[in-house]
């Protein structure tokens, strides 16, 4: 098969920490912003804002995603975040990941200082405020549900992974309903390229897009933790203003180019003990993620969050003494049918013992599901969002 070829420097593992038009466009030749007309905003994130827009040129509609990285805090590791999220979306663009929004366009204002990604509008809207409008209408998952979503993530999760690229941040948040009704992984800033199926060709990095597994069949509500800041659903993430990670270590990388890392970068409450604690780790924290919202998904409570008002540094603290929190919740939550605690025990665990993506599949709580339906889309999903226009954003507002 084909290589795909990150058309940007030769030397990936060193990322540029003044991109040049050159080194991050991407299909954008004679595009400005002043090529396209802004509908509405239907995102605000830590570093910009995400807009449904129109292109002059040809009418389509897209999702545009904006991102400042001067006068911001640590400005070099915004920018390190940006080429990240570019090239793993083209990645994904290039393996006809259909977990991911295609990336139709890149470019860079140098004059305002401004990332540009232009992207597939994703219409149903993001999970996080699925599940809050659930619990605002008193209607809480059932089993047959949460299994169709955590079917979908697993799929979405492992597709990215066969990429040669782990996550770091998955959260309802970052997972977006497509038309269908179908999960879509999205934000890939906190990403991390593998490299373990690159190689080089004609001077650039490349990862081949016949990677293992590549294309193969691939309760009750609590108390108010789905809802807005501080809550379950819908805190904001690592990467924000008051961003303290340490950045990327690129230089212990080069040192070890093995598939373990020991950046500190995620989202504190679906984060992985092992990335919280900075020892390395693997794919296997964004399996640790699934955990924490199928917990979620259960019992409408987060694990590591007590109440709005818990820190950051409290929940780092939490998820340090995981065990014992673990246990608490789940004799707290009786409800949990004992398959969905065996699920929950599998994934929030230490790495060595947590389960892969075989292992979820084989789980007796996934019994009956046929992995290769998933994988294209042949499950019919629970919710359709039902969208009037290519520009409606009913699932964008709050
Ligand atoms: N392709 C898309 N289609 C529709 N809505 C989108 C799309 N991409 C992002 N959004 C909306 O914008 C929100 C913010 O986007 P995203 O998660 O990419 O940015 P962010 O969290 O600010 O990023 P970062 O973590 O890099 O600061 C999403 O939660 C979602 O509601
Ligand atoms: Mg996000």
């Amino acid at each position: 098969m084909e290589p795909i070829l990150i058309p940007s420097l030769a030397n990936r593992l060193v990322i540029p920490t003044d991109p040049s038009e050159d080194e991050f466009n991407y299909c954008s030749s004679g595009i400005t912003i002043d090529s396209y007309e802004i509908i509405s905003t239907i995102g605000s994130g830590s570093y910009g804002s995400v807009y449904l827009v129109r292109e002059k040129s040809n009418g389509n509609v897209y999702a545009l995603k904006k991102i400042y990285y001067v006068d911001v805090h640590d400005s070099e590791l915004v920018k390190k975040r940006a080429i990240r999220e570019r090239d793993a979306m083209i990645v994904c663009n290039k393996a006809k990941n259909s977990r991911a929004p295609k990336l139709h366009r890149a470019f860079i204002d140098k004059d305002e200082c401004v990332f540009y990604y232009v992207m597939d509008y994703i219409g149903g809207g993001d999970f996080n405020s699925y599940c809050y409008k659930r619990l605002c209408e008193q209607k809480p998952f059932t089993m047959d549900e949460i299994k169709f979503y955590m079917a979908e993530l697993v799929i979405c999760i492992e597709t990215f992974h066969h990429l040669g690229l782990i996550h770091r941040d998955v959260k309802p948040e970052n997972i977006m309903i497509n038309e269908e009704g179908h999960l879509i992984l999205c934000d890939y800033g906190s990403s991390k390229q593998l490299f373990n199926n690159y190689s080089t060709h004609n001077g650039f990095l490349s990862v081949s897009s016949s990677a293992p597994g590549h294309g193969g069949s691939f309760g009750s509500f609590g108390s108010g933790s789905f809802g807005s800041s501080g809550g379950s659903f819908g805190s904001g993430s690592f990467g924000s203003g008051g961003f303290s990670n340490t950045p990327p270590n690129f230089t212990s990388f080069l040192r070890n180019p093995s598939s373990s890392y020991t950046s500190y970068i995620g989202t504190p409450q679906y984060m992985a003990v092992e990335v919280v604690q900075g020892t390395n780790y693997s794919k296997l924290c964004d399996y640790w993620s699934l955990g924490a919202i199928l917990f979620e998904l259960c019992t409408g409570q987060a694990l590591f969050v007590e109440s709005p008002d818990t820190t950051e540094q409290k929940i780092r603290e939490n998820i340090g003494n995981w065990r014992g929190l673990l246990n608490t919740a789940i004799s707290k939550n009786q409800s949990i049918p004992k398959v969905v605690e065996t699920l929950i025990r599998d994934l929030i665990a230490p790495e060595r013992k947590r389960i892969d993506s075989m292992g979820i599949r084989k789980h007796p709580f996934f019994e009956g599901i046929n992995w290769e339906d998933v994988s294209n889309h042949r499950n019919t999903p629970p919710f359709k969002p039902t969208l009037n226009s290519s520009t409606d954003t009913t699932y964008f507002r709050n």
